[in-house]
């Protein structure tokens, strides 16, 4: 059974008082509640009854890397979870398939559990060669040492991301299925892994989105920084 993940993605947002918002978030035994924190929050995050996010890592564990910050120092801090590969670190930091590859398998190193993101753009959506990028990225971007148990994807469409679009649950279902299908074909444990969705969840689309046939859970990023809007696409994760 793959656990269903109800991921938040802070980014750049918040000040130590913004983490009492985490204290009055829903919980229910059968959906796993995570956030992704600015790395300066996570240690005073620590002690919340949620698990603990970084939002990236360096594929060194340490070293002459002024900035940056490795998964044993994320390990360290109280995290368990790191994204790699988010749109936003593609597009800021020009992060490559092989930079997310190789984040991704150092974190794994230090016991980390990867949220790998992938997803097209517009352009590429109008263009209508979304699958081939899909297959790009998921070859590109997992380690073979990726397994169900240390390795989610996300598929955000990046023209879905902070904009209030999301893709029909057709589109979000065809993607789905062939993210599935890809992982099947490559890892013996491949239909295991959890594979959420992320662009502009909102507790109006929750229920109808967690509905499409593969989609394991969600990476939130605005509705996640308030309990008030995150608690019921937890709770819509939940029943579905
Ligand atoms: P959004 O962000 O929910 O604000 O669209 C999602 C993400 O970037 O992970």
């Amino acid at each position: 059974m793959r656990r269903k993940i109800a991921a938040g993605n802070w980014k750049m947002n918040g000040l130590r008082a913004d983490l009492a918002e985490l204290e009055n978030l829903s919980t229910d035994p059968g959906v796993d509640v995570l956030i992704c924190l600015p790395a300066t929050l996570i240690a005073a995050a620590r002690d919340l009854p949620i698990a603990i996010g970084g939002q990236d890592c360096h594929d060194a564990t340490n070293g002459a890397h002024t900035g940056d910050i490795s998964a044993p120092m994320l390990v360290d801090a109280g995290a368990s979870y790191v994204l790699t590969g988010h749109s936003e670190r593609r597009s800021d930091h020009a992060e490559t398939d092989a930079d997310i590859a190789a984040k991704s398998r150092a974190a794994h190193d230090a016991g980390l559990t990867t949220i790998i993101c992938i997803g097209e753009t517009l352009a590429i959506r109008a263009a209508g060669t979304t699958l081939d990028i899909i297959d790009g990225q998921l070859a590109g971007s997992i380690p073979d040492c990726a397994t169900a148990d240390n390795t989610i994807i996300a598929y955000e469409p990046v023209w879905a991301i902070g904009t209030g679009k999301v893709p029909s649950t057709e589109q979000i279902a065809e993607v789905h299925a062939h993210i599935h299908a890809r992982l099947k074909e490559r890892f013996s444990d491949g239909a295991d892994f959890g594979i959420l969705y992320g662009g502009s969840v909102k507790a109006s689309n929750a229920a109808d989105i967690f509905a499409v046939p593969h989609v394991t859970g969600a990476l939130v990023g605005g509705a996640s920084l308030t309990a008030a809007d995150f608690s019921p696409i937890i709770t819509a994760l939940a029943a579905s």
